[in-house]
């Protein structure tokens, strides 16, 4: 069984109003790194708080670890399994010190303190944070409070992080910290991670994409497959990487060039081969 399983999920905010999930079908398999794409407002930070329980579905179902969202008595042991990171880094943060910030989850879930301590280390050394285990949460940068908010999570223990546009505020350097640090959690630990973001080279690091308009899922595949597919993209209103999107632009012009190209190198290997034939 898949970890996380939405069955025909359907969702609205009020009966009054249209609905912003509709029959949605998807299934998130443990330790996979998948970013959900779409155009503003289609659904996806709806969505991301179906799959943690936070919200639950108006119709259908979702599983997490086989656990119903819609079932209160769970609610606490899915919320332990999956945890949440959002765009604002000066949102999250509840205490004044590091250290502090980090043990406030498991500090509430009432471990003792050796555990805590243990919890708290390892989650700042998970996101290379040790060094500021004493510090005022305040004086960090954009990119070191959002890895103190991954910590925070982290010392939860779970098994499944959904960061929703976390990178969004952050300077190109915090945005390459936040990436690493999503790929170290999904590639080392083996944390599940869902990311949602308008950044097209950071979906570039996922191993599945999927796309979502107007509260549907449109497509799902890796992501040179979803980016292969330029012109549905664009009729979404979204982009491709500007590789993909230089590739694409020279074909256009009758060059006969591979799609779904990703990276910088491989399109210059691309072009040295185009460039090669026509000798
Ligand atoms: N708390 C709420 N109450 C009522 N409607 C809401 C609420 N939150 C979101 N909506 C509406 O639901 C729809 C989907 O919103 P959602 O925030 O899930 O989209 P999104 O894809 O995350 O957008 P963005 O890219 O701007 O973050 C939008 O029409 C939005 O206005
Ligand atoms: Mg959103």
């Amino acid at each position: 069984m898949s970890f996380i399983e939405a069955r025909g999920v359907e969702f609205y905010y009020s009966p009054e109003e249209d609905k912003v999930i509709k029959g949605l079908d998807l299934k998130i398999e443990k330790g996979s790194y998948v970013a959900i794409l779409g155009h503003n407002g289609c659904g996806k930070s709806t969505l991301a708080k179906l799959l943690c329980g936070i919200y639950e579905p108006t119709e259908g179902q979702i599983l997490v670890d086989g656990m119903d969202t819609a079932n209160e008595n769970l609610s606490f042991d899915i919320r332990k399994k999956c945890g949440m990171v959002f765009q604002n880094p000066d949102n999250q943060l509840v205490a004044s010190i590091v250290e502090e910030d980090v043990a406030f989850a498991p500090e509430n879930l009432g471990y003792p303190r050796e555990e805590i301590r243990r919890r708290v280390d390892e989650a700042l050394k998970t996101v290379d944070m040790t060094d500021y285990a004493k510090h005022a949460t305040h004086k960090l940068s954009g990119g070191q409070k959002q890895r103190i908010a991954i910590a925070g999570v982290l010392a939860m223990s779970p098994e499944c992080i959904v960061f929703d546009e976390a990178t969004a505020m952050l300077d190109p350097t915090g945005r390459k910290e936040i990436v690493a640090a999503m790929k170290r959690l999904n590639k080392e630990i083996g944390i599940t991670v869902v990311t949602i973001t308008h950044y097209m080279n950071e979906a570039v690091e996922a191993d599945r994409i999927v796309v979502m308009n107007e509260g549907e899922i449109i497509a799902d595949g890796t992501p040179k497959e979803i980016f292969s597919k330029v012109e549905e993209l664009k009729a979404v209103s979204l982009a491709v990487p500007q590789v993909t999107e230089l590739l694409y632009q020279l074909e256009q012009d009758g060059f006969e060039l591979p799609r779904g190209v990703l990276h910088a190198m491989d399109a210059a290997d691309v072009i040295d081969a185009f460039i090669g034939g026509q000798k």
